[in-house]
């Protein structure tokens, strides 16, 4: 089987087998794990943020960062596809007690216009403050899109005018830095706070950080406990972490390129697919999923009429070619 379902499905290489197997560890808990530390200082350096917190998960990262800006009874806008908004499960608003309004954009992309006719700003006990901006770059469900540094800018600079707070979604921060060139800090410098996973294209087993201020994450660290997210001697998984820090970044050029070749055989324009995810408008989304899956190759379906293809560490040119041309043929 050819898994082009997700990023997420990746097998970790001997390498960062031995790497895992290797790495000194203490109780996360006590902040006493030496790997842990070293992974939190590492990734808040990359992004010039003043700390860094491992979590289990993405998800976990975005909730911990957006509640350490927008208070209960005050919500976040971000775009109608975005994670935070479709597929955390109603994380902002069960746990934490954040209400969302969106705008659309069939790329994912930072609208300013819309944003600024949502923005609501502190106007007594009536309407409801909006207190985060949030955005995520690259834009899964908008197939893996890149959000330009000076859309971001600009969104940064309107969020502190009206004094909001800024979330980044960095989910796939990196294939944003492989694609452009752009510096991960200059992707840093225009959030208060941001999540970063470890565990999609870079290809660890587990992993996510959420980076902000010292007091930010202070804070996060009480939740994260809160939540369950209070791990033991878990540079095991940091060890991952920082071996695909090391070794896996630049290789997203690679996936990048598989995604191209995908894209054509789908009848997609590969100059719209900006890194490793690929989206195919299919009325029969369902039986195309199906049919490749017959055929060896899977598949997601993330919508009624949308198949999603994933390229990551797992797949090799050779898979892609393959993959290219069952897919082609239905
Ligand atoms: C953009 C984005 N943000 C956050 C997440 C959440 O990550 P996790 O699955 O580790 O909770 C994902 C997962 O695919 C994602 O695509």
């Amino acid at each position: 089987m050819i898994d082009l379902r997700s990023d997420t499905v990746t097998q970790p290489t001997e390498a960062m087998r031995t790497a895992m197997a290797r790495a000194d560890v203490g109780d996360d808990v006590y902040g006493e794990d030496p790997t842990v530390l070293e992974l939190q200082e590492r990734v808040a350096e990359m992004f010039g943020h003043e700390d860094a917190l491992f979590t289990p998960t993405g998800s976990m990262a975005n909730v911990l960062a957006v509640r350490s800006v927008v208070a209960p009874g005050q919500e976040v806008l971000c775009e109608a596809s975005a994670h935070i908004a479709r597929a955390e499960l109603g994380a902002h608003g069960a746990y934490s007690g954040v209400t969302m309004r969106t705008w659309m954009h069939p790329r994912g992309q930072v609208d300013l216009a819309s944003v600024q006719t949502l923005f609501a700003p502190e106007m007594g006990p009536f309407f409801v403050r909006t207190a985060a901006i949030s955005v995520e770059n690259t834009h899964n469900f908008a197939g893996g899109a890149v959000l330009p540094l000076g859309d971001l800018r600009d969104l940064r600079d309107y969020a502190t005018g009206v004094g909001a707070a800024v979330h980044l979604d960095g989910a796939r921060i990196w294939n944003a830095h492989v694609a452009t060139g752009t510096p991960l800090a200059e992707y840093g410098a225009i959030a208060d706070v941001m999540a970063v996973c470890l565990s999609k294209g870079l290809g660890a087993p587990v992993g996510s950080l959420m980076l902000g201020t010292r007091d930010a994450i202070e804070e996060a660290r009480v939740w994260r406990k809160r939540m369950g997210g209070g791990m033991r001697q878990v540079g095991i998984l940091a060890a991952a972490g920082l071996h695909a820090l090391a070794h896996h970044v630049e290789r997203l050029a690679d996936d990048h390129a598989h995604a191209k070749l995908l894209a054509e055989a789908c009848g997609v324009d590969p100059e719209t697919v900006d890194t490793n995810i690929v989206v195919v408008p299919r009325a029969d989304a369902a039986e195309v999923v199906l049919r490749a899956a017959e055929e060896g190759v899977r598949v997601a379906l993330v919508g009624p009429t949308v198949v999603r293809l994933v390229t990551h560490l797992g797949i090799t040119r050779d898979d892609a070619e393959r993959a290219a041309k069952v897919l082609a043929a239905l």
